[in-house]
């Protein structure tokens, strides 16, 4: 019996030109390149320039994306796009992509869970077109945590970057098998109990100013690798896979150590992770698409492929969705 499903007609993504290296970060801060690369993988991270906001961002990614879908704008109904760091407390960054990719119709709106966003908005976009509302949708992950950092605390200003990913869903008829394309299972967890872990100590109801990024890094990382594994694990459950059966596992990109020692306690081989925080550092919501559309663009994730994809971040909030591309 044939099913409805979200399938993926493509993706892009964008840097900002500005590139900062740990080399560069080390006379600023008290830290060094050595121990950035041995603590999380991260050489270089993009920073936006003066004047360059997270819809700008998106709008880059997104035109991209529909550029690879070899699709027009204006055939877009939904825009979701996942960011923490939106260009004003309202209106949503959102409607501001969608005026300028000159879409008039359907609805865009932000959505906000930190770095699990991007699998947060695929879920979100994935049941609203798969419920009958919307027909197309964009997915986008867009950050500029460069304007949240405290750029004289080194424990967080050396892991953070800037930028933006999205991809293109089109609600497709599939013939209901172990073929199927598209979003295959989607699953999201929070937890509030954790939110003084990883949060940012400002915001319009509670200090009228923006604030800036606190983590207890070591809580995080304690608590990254259990959380994303079980969740994967629910994925697992949910579709009948195994990690014998994934093409490709594309995490959030934090930490170069939180990647390796999920994909070992999942039992995904090395060559099947899909690592990118080396070039852009955490950003956050972005990082899944950023990643994705590397690897799309060399080639490693071609059409039919099982994708995994996990994140976990501030809330907490962690999440984990199958696709097959
Ligand atoms: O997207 C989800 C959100 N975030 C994450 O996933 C991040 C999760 N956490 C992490 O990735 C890691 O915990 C960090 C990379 C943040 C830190 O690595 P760690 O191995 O947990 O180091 P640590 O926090 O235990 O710090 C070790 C030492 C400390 O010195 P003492 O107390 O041992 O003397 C820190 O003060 O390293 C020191 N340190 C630094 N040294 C040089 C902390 N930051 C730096 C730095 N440069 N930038």
């Amino acid at each position: 019996m044939s099913v409805l499903r979200s399938v993926v007609l493509g993706c892009g993504s964008y840097l900002p030109a500005r590139v900062v290296t740990n080399h560069e970060l080390a006379k600023a801060v008290e830290t060094s390149d050595e121990w950035i690369v041995q603590r999380t993988g991260i050489h270089e991270r993009r920073i936006a320039a003066t004047g360059e906001l997270t819809s700008d961002m998106a709008v880059h990614a997104a035109k991209a994306a529909l550029a690879a879908a070899k699709i027009e704008a204006d055939s877009i109904d939904l825009i979701v796009l996942a960011t923490s760091t939106p260009d004003q407390t309202f209106p949503a960054s959102a409607v501001s992509v969608q005026a300028q990719l000159g879409i008039h119709h359907g609805a865009a709106f932000d959505l906000q869970a930190v770095c699990s966003g991007f699998v947060f908005g695929l879920a979100t976009a994935d049941s609203m077109l798969r419920s009958g509302s919307f027909k197309r949708a964009l997915v986008i992950g867009s950050e500029t945590f460069s304007r949240i950092l405290d750029w004289n605390d080194r424990t967080t200003c050396v892991l953070f970057g800037d930028g933006a990913g999205a991809v293109v869903l089109d609600l497709q008829e599939q013939p209901g098998t172990r073929e199927d394309r598209g979003v295959l299972t989607t699953h999201l967890r929070s937890d509030g109990r954790h939110k003084g872990k990883l949060y940012v100590d400002g915001g319009p109801s509670s200090t009228q100013t923006v604030g800036h990024l606190r983590m207890e890094g070591r809580e995080v990382f304690r608590h990254a690798v259990s959380m994303i594994t079980d969740v994967v694990v629910d994925a697992f459950k949910a579709t009948g896979y195994s990690a014998a059966d994934i093409d490709w596992f594309v995490p959030h990109q934090a930490n170069r150590r939180i990647i390796d020692a999920s994909a070992h306690k999942l039992g995904i081989a090395p060559e099947k992770i899909v690592a990118t925080v080396d070039r852009h550092g955490n950003t956050s919501a972005a990082s899944i698409p950023l990643a994705l559309a590397d690897a799309v663009a060399d080639r490693r994730i071609k059409r039919g492929d099982l994708v995994l994809l996990e994140a976990m971040g501030g809330g907490f909030t962690w999440g984990a969705a199958l696709v097959r591309w």
